[in-house]
């Protein structure tokens, strides 16, 4: 019998809002060097019109569930959050769109109540009470997928774009990812920075790359998304049950056009198979002004279920 395929869609990096009005107060601090960066550069590197092309692509496709990996925002200031929750109404109901932030989204600390908390609906996992920053990696289940939502957004020191997942959060992943292989569920895992050591710059690296790796392998993710890095990427992480995809996509609404640049989303159709899941990547994105499918491959996810000694 042919099992029926869940579709997940992921996005990231959609840099939609603009930070204005801004107080000269506001830009005290690295925030001046971001909103120079805006002014200069990612206002006209960013187009709204590039990711609402996008998403009217994507919602034709109608996912059964949406996935946005970060950097909504420019420099994180509490009218882009305003301006991202708007967005993000479009984009779908809080319970169909699972959003994790990325670093410019938290550009400098700032107080969670003026910023963060228009955004609860999208990032809170399914037990959430109230959620904040301290409540990460958040999980919901839709479907036969556990969604797990790792944050990596902690103010970065000048001149600097790193993240970090920290000890806490990577014993609480450790831990979840434990009680989810008892489950029948397809584990995949959300992150803004990419979680394999040694592919980024150091400026824009995950400070602790290598221990979060460790956890996502060790214990049997089976797929991780990131963004970041504005190109399209695919890399893998090693495990006991052989390699888990580690898939990056683009900006959702970057201007340029070269092949791994270009604006695009990936759609992510996953099915039970004999052996044990089934996952078709299909990357759609923007080529000359028009929505067309770049490629469309079977990835391998590893089966950890098979390894001598597991749980299941
Ligand atoms: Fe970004
Ligand atoms: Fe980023």
């Amino acid at each position: 019998m042919t099992q029926p395929t869940f579709t997940i869609a992921h996005l990231s990096d959609l840099h939609l809002s603009r930070p204005e009005p801004v107080q000269a107060g506001q830009l005290l601090n690295k925030r001046i060097l971001g909103y120079l960066s805006w002014r200069r550069r990612r206002r006209f590197a960013h187009q709204r019109a590039i990711l609402d092309q996008l998403l009217e692509d994507l919602h034709g496709q109608s996912p059964d569930h949406t996935v946005v990996t970060g950097d909504l925002t420019h420099i994180g200031l509490p009218v882009e959050f305003a301006q991202a929750r708007a967005w993000l109404e479009r984009l779908g109901d809080p319970q169909a769109v699972t959003v994790i932030p990325g670093n410019h989204d938290a550009y400098v600390r700032e107080d969670w109540s003026t910023t963060f908390a228009s955004w609860e609906e999208y990032l809170a996992g399914d037990d959430a009470g109230a959620w904040s920053e301290n409540a990460y990696p958040s999980l919901r289940v839709r479907g036969p997928v556990a969604i797990l939502g790792i944050s990596t957004a902690v103010p970065a020191p000048w001149f600097r774009a790193s993240g970090r997942v920290g000890r806490t959060q990577r014993e609480r992943l450790a831990s979840m990812l434990a009680e989810l292989q008892q489950r029948d569920l397809f584990r995949l895992a959300l992150i803004h920075h990419a979680p394999v050591p040694g592919i980024d710059p150091w400026r824009k690296r995950l400070t602790d790359v290598h221990e979060t790796a460790q956890v996502l392998a060790e214990g049997g993710a089976q797929l991780v998304l990131h963004g970041h890095d504005h190109r399209a990427r695919w890399s893998a992480l090693e495990s006991a049950a052989g390699t888990i995809p580690v898939v990056a996509v683009p900006s959702a609404s970057y201007v340029l056009t070269s092949p791994d640049k270009r604006a695009s989303y990936n759609l992510y159709r996953v099915q039970r198979a004999d052996s044990g899941w089934r996952v078709e990547v299909v990357v759609r994105g923007l080529d000359d002004g028009v929505i067309k499918e770049f490629e469309r491959r079977i990835l391998t996810v590893p089966n950890f279920s098979q390894v001598p000694g597991a749980s299941v």
